[in-house]
């Protein structure tokens, strides 16, 4: 079975001292994981190695990175590299996240470059993709996911992509308290898989973990993530509430 992800992103959010009480009050709820289970931990570039040491010693909990730049070194004042993250012990990458793509005019192409450069260092990436609402009004949300898909991951090799993991985040659920709802989300992260399936064949597919992000709360993720092609979530606000993120790891398949 592939694997079931609750991932936090804390964003730009919470001091050191508050993530690290936050991950303490947590940990409670990641002994609970099973082994095709994983709990992440996406937090600001300073707290990666504190977060790192707290969870030293516990099985299927990761951090990581929720951004870093499309270059491998070099003369890029204030950027972090994947050499970087991968040398301060840190697991995934967070990459096109929407927030990324529209403040910061991050591309496919871009993207497709970050995720060169994760691979090279052993990171693993954590795929951002989802719409805007005036697609999602338009009902072109399909065609628009699969082109952010093609466009940033489709010239990966099959060993490359197996056991990826992808965030389908629709942009009018994030933060706005609108989830999708848990059939939207599968009927979309189906078609996700679909997608990957035409190019990579349906088990290097059914490997891949897709993530539903946008508005995950503990109320909602049991329904969610019961879906066949929801593989947890990442989840932004009630990441930063213990009492939340912990039902939320607990609502993983
Ligand atoms: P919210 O859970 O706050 O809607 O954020 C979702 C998100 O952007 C996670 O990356």
């Amino acid at each position: 079975m592939r694997k079931q992800i609750a991932a936090a992103n804390w964003k730009m959010n919470l001091t050191l001292a508050k993530g690290e009480e936050l991950v303490d009050q947590l940990l409670d709820a990641t002994t609970g994981l099973t082994e095709n289970q994983e709990a992440v931990f996406a937090v600001p570039f300073p707290y990666l190695v504190n977060i790192k040491n707290k969870l030293a010693g516990k099985s299927n909990v990761f951090v990581a990175a929720q951004n870093c730049y499309n270059k491998v070194s070099g003369a890029y004042t204030g950027e972090v590299s994947a050499e970087i993250l991968k040398s301060i012990g840190t697991d995934y990458v967070v990459i096109g996240h929407s927030e990324r793509r529209e403040y910061f005019n991050e591309s496919n192409q871009m993207l497709a470059e970050k995720i060169n450069i994760c691979l090279e260092y052993k990171l693993k990436p954590i795929f951002c993709c989802g719409e805007a609402l005036e697609i999602r009004e338009a009902d072109t949300q399909n065609s628009y996911v699969e082109n952010q898909i093609k466009e940033s991951l489709f010239h990966l090799s099959a060993e490359q992509i197996t056991g990826f993991v992808i965030a389908y985040e629709p942009i009018w659920a994030i933060g706005t308290g609108k989830t999708a709802t848990s059939a939207q989300a599968q009927e979309i992260q189906a078609y996700i898989r679909v997608v990957l399936a035409s190019k990579y064949g349906k088990e290097i597919a059914d490997s891949i973990s897709i993530l539903y992000g946008g508005s995950v709360k503990a109320a909602n993720a049991k329904e969610i993530f019961s879906q066949p092609d929801v593989d947890g979530g990442l989840v932004g606000g009630a990441s930063l509430m213990a009492t939340e993120f912990a039902a939320i790891i607990k609502s993983l398949k």
